[in-house]
Formats: structure tokens, C-alpha cells, sequence
């Protein structure tokens, strides 16, 4: 007799194998949800003034958030090598709906607008829509394959 859990594994596996959508399945529950969890590069390069890299004020984003009392709302995590160096101070988004990227920032007010943006997440209950000043540093993690992009490229002499 076929074991009915044993069958469902297989057909989710051959669904995923066939790139199928279907709902995602929560197998384990937090009780600490936020809204949003960001994650501010404070790794090899980025913030490394002694390496002659812009400073990133991380006390200061984890004091404001502290005392604002926004980690129940945003969960700011100071994280170590979040992968692109060569975009420099780097920081990314998670959501609900996905993960943003920024970087390249060579000054303090992008990151410190995350703090009026997780206040104003906390004031909505849900997530606020990015600060307009964080746009120029939008990058894109995961780009088209190359193939892709020289697809796109050929298609623009046409
Ligand atoms: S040190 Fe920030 S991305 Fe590597």
C-alpha cells in the first residue's frame, strides 16, 4: 500500500521540479513577525573607513531604533559581507512581498531615513511605501543571465 505522505512529498517534488506555481507552505511559525527585516552590510568593505570607505552610521540606526522602539515593527539586523563589495554600503529590504537592494551610498541620510520609514510602518501597520530618497540606490541582486541581457541588447539595434 502506498503511503500517502510519501505521495504527496512526491508530487510537491515533481510540481517544484516543473517550476508549478503553489502556495508556499509554512511549516514553522514565529511569534515575532515584523513588517520588515533590514539588513544593514557592515562587513569587510562596506563602512570601512580605515579601508578609505564612507562611514555608515550603524550606532546611530541601532540607538534610534532602540529607543523608537521599532524592532517590534522593523527588525534591524547589522549584518556582516551581504555579498556585492563593489556596490559599497550596501543594505537590503525584506518584506512580504520580496527583497530590495540599495547601495553605492556614500552618505548618512539614506540609512538614517530607514528610521522615520520604520516609524511611519509602525503608524500604518503595514509597510510604508521606501523613503524617495533611497531610489538612486536601488541595484539589482540577482541580474538577467547574460544570455538575457545580450537578447535584450541585439532586440534594442533592430
Ligand atoms: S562588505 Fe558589504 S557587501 Fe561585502
Amino acid at each position: 500500500m502506498t503511503d500517502p505522505n510519501a505521495a504527496v512529498s512526491e508530487v510537491s517534488h515533481v510540481l517544484q521540479n516543473l517550476g508549478a506555481e503553489r502556495e508556499p507552505v509554512a511549516r514553522v511559525e514565529t511569534k515575532r513577525s515584523v513588517f520588515a527585516q533590514i539588513l544593514v552590510c557592515n562587513g569587510c568593505c562596506c563602512g570601512r573607513e580605515d579601508k578609505r570607505k564612507p562611514s555608515i552610521p550603524v550606532d546611530e540606526l541601532k540607538r534610534a531604533f532602540k529607543e523608537r522602539k521599532l524592532l517590534k515593527t522593523v527588525q534591524l539586523t547589522i549584518s556582516g559581507c551581504l555579498g556585492p563589495c563593489d556596490v559599497l554600503n550596501v543594505f537590503t529590504i525584506l518584506t512580504e512581498d520580496g527583497q530590495q537592494w540599495f547601495g553605492g551610498i556614500r552618505t548618512h541620510e539614506p540609512f538614517l531615513a530607514l528610521i522615520d520609514w520604520a516609524e511611519e510602518c509602525r503608524e500604518l501597520g503595514a509597510v510604508a511605501p521606501f523613503p524617495d530618497i533611497l531610489e538612486p540606490y536601488r541595484f539589482d541582486r540577482f541580474p538577467p543571465k547574460l544570455v538575457d541581457r545580450l537578447r535584450t541588447a541585439e532586440e534594442g539595434t533592430r
